[in-house]
């Protein structure tokens, strides 16, 4: 199988390049199954029904969230109804949604799980746990099994990525929204990358306004963060190819495309 990823899409100059890019993306790629994390989507904070559709009329699959799943209020209105958007599986039990799904695209089927860490973000369920419960439901059904990790902490992502190797096809971390150069194959066969990095502006700092970051550094005030709608954009993703037969990944790629690297088909 193939899979395509696109890390965290930032407001409107993310989903303008997903709008661009995807399309072409998966020309070049040809993926069975394309992932977008979509938590930041609506204005850097959550995604609205309309950006949901917008994302799978443009060729994905499965939207992962995280910890800006529930920002936009519309959400609770829809996620019941969505059934190609996951949110991190540990969050509380009752809560709207759910953290797994599944797609059969020409007959390939997979697993998608999405899952939040609890290291310098909110308080939630153990994902170690959810991860085990959640993997074994999975297995049942295929052998070709996806996790999106959104976490603060690269030790944690390491820590999710190795305690799945061998169990899960790929571990790919989000929400840092800085692409890691340290994507690899762990020993049992799971494609690992501790950040995707994220879809938006580029001439930004992570995809909010500079100056406005640098005030804050500079200042400690509170300061209202807007998402950069001025200057460059860029895409990060990975795209990973897998052994239907055993589940195992074969190779992770980087995909990156911005000034610096520009897009060749
Ligand atoms: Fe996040």
């Amino acid at each position: 199988m193939k899979i395509l990823f696109i890390g965290d899409v930032v407001g409107s100059p993310g989903r303008d390049m997903i709008t661009e890019y995807l399309p072409k993306l998966k020309e070049k790629y040809k993926p069975n199954l394309t992932i977008i994390n979509g938590e930041n989507a609506a204005a850097g904070k959550g995604i609205t029904e309309k950006i949901y559709k917008q994302f799978l009329q443009a060729g994905a699959h499965v939207i992962t969230m995280g910890n800006h799943t529930w920002d936009k209020k519309e959400i609770f209105e829809f996620i019941d109804q969505a059934p190609a958007m996951i949110r991190p599986a540990n969050f509380p039990e009752n809560n709207p949604g759910k953290g797994i799904t599944y797609t059969n695209i020409n007959g390939k089927e997979a697993a998608v799980i999405n899952l939040q860490g609890r290291t310098f973000l909110p308080p939630i369920d153990d994902p170690f746990e959810k991860a085990d419960q959640l993997v074994e439901e999975a297995k049942k059904r295929t052998k070709t099994v996806f996790v999106d990790f959104h976490g603060e902490a690269t030790s944690e992502k390491q820590a999710i990525g190795w305690y799945l190797d061998g169990r899960v096809t790929a571990v790919v971390g989000t929400h840092t929204h800085t692409q890691t150069a340290d994507e690899r194959i762990l020993p049992g066969g799971t494609a690992y990358i501790s950040d995707v990095g994220m879809t938006g502006p580029y001439d930004a700092i992570l995809g909010v306004e500079k100056e406005s970051v640098i005030k804050r550094f500079q200042t400690s005030l509170p300061v209202r963060f807007e998402i950069e709608k001025k200057g460059r954009t860029q895409l990060n993703g990975v795209f990973i190819s897998t052994d239907d037969s055993t589940g195992k990944a074969l190779s992770i790629a980087r995909i990156i495309i911005n000034d610096d690297h520009p897009f060749f088909a």
